[in-house]
């Protein structure tokens, strides 16, 4: 099929290759020209394993390029939204500009009996509207929502193996049509037996945010329970494992920590909180307030934290950042809960390194005033404490031994949960973390 994919961020990006890679003839649109001159030559603007082979397979194949101009949809059957939705400024709204945007110059090309398919995470009731648009522009095209549930670190793997299909549909036939275009483009995943959701527009929208809402709020559940055990003594790392042995409630999203952020969690359930407000039902959202409070609280406890172990003042002491990407594997640094540490304990007057394996870059232009340093070693080097604040494979298998001999003083505070406590310990270190004992 010929389709197109407009917005070549995280999620178009990966999307037009991963339909490519299905078999279809794919152009991917952006207006950022530096973007797509990256693409077209196999350079990919992001850190997103599999996703560099995954483009040049794609590129390399013939059926994927890349352009600055709507016009090049031209052709297509199909034409996937991916822009972005961000978080207005000064406001928990969802800015919808790229989507208005993008339908608006999607519409100047399109032709009847063609199918818009929204993809971006969008308040409930937008799908309707921008429907109404187009069919009232180019009669006889038609919108359908197909919401994403792509994790960054995983987004090849979910775009090409997604653990369901959601569709929003229209009503009566236009929505048979779309179901059609939509199997068809999803046919190797659909014969799979992936489960498919059919429904209408509200419901597929709601699934994403309440999906994200749900997975916040697990998050901010033992989190909450951290700051309890905290109080008490207990262990939180313990409590989830014996929490979640009982399926009902599952082991997965209660990793006690730093807590959430990325370009979608914090931003999707604030503007879930402003949707219901608009819609007059906000007391229903009320505790998605407490989910955002027990989450920013983490950050501010960590920096405390810092403070206790260094012997209650942070002036002039050196400490060591390792992990500055929201989450591992990713070079997202949007909302990230150890980028806001190493700023705020910079700020109360630490002189603090950073180092990431993928995310100093971007890191590095959002805030230039920390010091970068390459290597957890070179981090580290002479530190009176280290924070690990992003779980990446290689600090959580950093030898706690040979990394004493670089620092200062073996203080380590552990922002994700993630060391193995007695190795730390065992090897002379002062170990913190948040929700358990000092070891
Ligand atoms: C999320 C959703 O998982 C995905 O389905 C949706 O499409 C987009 O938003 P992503 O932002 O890539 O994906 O990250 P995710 O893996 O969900 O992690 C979000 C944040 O929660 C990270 O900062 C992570 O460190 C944190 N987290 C996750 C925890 O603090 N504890 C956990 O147990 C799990």
């Amino acid at each position: 099929m010929r389709i197109s994919v407009i917005g070549c961020g995280y999620l178009g990006a990966v999307h037009a290759a991963s339909m490519a890679e299905l078999g279809h003839d794919v152009v991917g649109i952006d207006v950022d020209r530096k973007k797509v001159d990256a693409l077209s030559e196999a350079r990919t603007p992001f850190y997103e394993p599999g996703f560099q082979e995954l483009l040049s397979r794609a590129l390399a194949s013939g059926r994927l390029r890349f352009s600055t101009d709507v016009a090049d949809v031209a052709g297509a059957q199909l034409h996937f939204l991916c822009v972005g939705t961000p978080q207005k400024r000064g406001e928990y709204a969802a800015d919808l500009r790229h989507v208005e945007d993008a339908t608006e110059s999607l519409i100047g090309v399109l032709g009847a009996g063609e199918l818009v398919v929204g993809k971006s995470t969008v308040p409930v009731g937008t799908a309707a509207r921008l429907a109404q648009l187009v069919a009232d522009k180019v009669p006889g095209a038609l919108l359908a929502w197909n919401p994403e549930f792509l994790r960054e670190g995983f987004a090849v793997q979910d775009t090409l193996h997604p653990d369901r299909l959601v569709y929003g549909l229209p009503p009566g036939e236009d929505g048979d049509r779309a179901r059609a275009l939509l199997d068809e483009v999803y046919a190797p995943i659909v014969d799979r037996g992936t489960p498919q959701v059919v429904t209408d527009y509200a419901t597929a929208e709601m699934v994403k945010t309440a999906a994200n809402s749900f997975l916040a709020t697990k998050i901010s559940f033992i989190n909450a329970m951290a700051e309890l055990c905290e109080a008490t003594g207990a262990d939180v790392k313990l409590l989830a494992d014996a929490i979640g042995y009982d399926d009902r409630i599952g082991r997965k999203f209660l990793n006690a920590g730093l807590g959430f952020g990325g370009g979608c969690l914090p931003k999707d359930i604030r503007a879930f909180m402003a949707r219901a407000g608009e819609l007059g039902a906000d007391q229903a959202l009320t505790f998605l307030r407490e989910v955002d409070n027990i989450n920013m609280r983490r950050r501010i406890r960590m920096v405390e934290l810092a403070r206790e172990v260094c012997d209650g003042s942070l002036l002039g002491k050196r400490v060591a950042v390792l992990g500055v990407a929201f989450k591992p594997d990713s070079d997202d640094i949007r909302d990230s809960p150890a980028l806001n540490v190493a700023a705020q304990l910079q700020l109360q007057g630490a002189v603090v390194r950073v180092t990431d394996p993928a995310a100093i870059g971007n890191s590095r232009r959002e805030w230039p005033q920390l010091d970068y340093a390459d290597t957890a070693e070179e981090a580290a080097e002479r530190a009176d404490a280290v924070l690990v604040l992003t779980e990446w494979k290689q600090y959580r298998d950093l030898d706690p031994v040979a990394f004493g001999e670089v620092v200062a003083r073996k203080r380590v505070l552990d922002g994700r949960n993630a060391l193995d406590r007695d190795a730390w310990t065992a090897a002379g270190w002062a170990y913190r973390a948040l929700g358990r004992r000092a070891g």
